[in-house]
């Protein structure tokens, strides 16, 4: 059985669909209700036993280095205050010594190319990537039902979801060989097909448990789609040989690199939330009625 320790984080893409914001704060750093983005990925990580944490970042993403660091003069400002509950909320906020490990991608070449970074670091290990746009919202975590189902199947394993076929050409789509329960063995994947091409309705989502093998492939890898070092070009590419299969998570995925999909999760995180659901919910409610009532 392995034992996946280490996972990247690809966070140096430029957020353009959320400027102003993200002019000077990260994408990564958006809170969604009270906890940035990049928690939610770190937190679904912990869960599944990460040991070795990894950020691909870039240029301006000092908030996200900040974030993982201690802040000793707010720590002691709150210890004197005797604010035990705001000090309780930075626990999750602290990294072991030495586990977390910032690179700098240089140029946004591409989602391939961010994960190419991590090779010295990953060695020869199988290994995770999450991207933290990507949240997923469940009992269990993603990558810790992936792990799972992993240590089984070995190979190149990705998240998928089944999509409405009019959507398959905004995702990386599975070619699907067979299915074992929640496991879909794949002969490889397609970016962005269009529905009446489309292999299966079967859309990757960002979590991902790679082999090394994939680096490989990562090195000599040439633009794909958008101009860009696809990392989806480089998994295809060691797909006959390491193997590849799709895991059918359990969880409901926002798109939180969307505009649309960030404010659906703020909503849906919001109405889970013991403290605030019922005020919450009763707002949406109002504000609903007063639309119908205003058209
Ligand atoms: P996106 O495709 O969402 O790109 O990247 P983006 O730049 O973050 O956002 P937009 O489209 O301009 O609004 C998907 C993931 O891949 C990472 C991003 O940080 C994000 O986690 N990425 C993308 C990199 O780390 N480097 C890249 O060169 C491209």
């Amino acid at each position: 059985m392995t034992h996946i320790r280490k996972a990247v984080f690809p966070v140096a893409g430029m957020g353009t669909r959320f400027l102003p914001a993200t002019k000077s704060v990260p994408k990564e750093m958006l809170p969604l209700v009270d906890r940035p983005l990049i928690q939610y990925a770190i937190d679904e990580a912990r869960e599944a036993g990460i040991e070795e944490f990894i950020f691909v970042s870039a240029a301006g993403k000092g908030a996200l280095e900040d974030y993982f660091d201690t802040a000793a003069a707010l720590e002691m400002s709150l210890k004197s205050k005797g604010k035990t509950e705001a000090l309780k909320a930075l626990e999750p906020t602290r990294m072991p010594e030495g586990a977390l490990t910032i690179l700098r991608q240089g140029k946004a070449l591409g989602l391939g190319h961010a994960v190419r970074q991590a090779r010295r670091l990953i060695g020869d290990e199988a290994f995770a990537v999450l991207l933290p746009d990507d949240v997923i919202m469940g009992s269990k975590g993603v990558l810790a039902q992936m792990v799972e189902a992993h240590s089984q199947v070995g190979g190149h394993m990705v998240a998928s979801m089944d999509v409405a076929r009019e959507a398959t050409s905004a995702y990386g789509v599975l070619d699907v060989a067979h299915q074992n329960g929640r496991v879909l063995t794949a002969h490889g994947m397609v970016e962005k097909p269009r529905p009446d091409v489309a292999p299966s309705t079967q859309a990757v989502v960002g979590r991902y448990i790679l082999e090394a093998s994939v680096f490989d492939r990562l090195a000599d890898l040439g633009p794909g789609a958008g101009g860009e070092l696809q990392l989806t070009d480089a998994i295809n590419a060691d797909a006959g040989k390491a193997g590849l299969s799709g895991y059918q998570f359990a969880g409901e995925r926002f798109d939180c690199g969307s505009i649309q999909g960030f404010v659906q999760a703020t909503a849906a995180f919001a109405m889970q939330r013991g403290d605030l659901a019922d005020e919450f919910t009763a707002f949406i409610r109002s504000r609903q009625s007063a639309a119908k009532q205003a058209a």
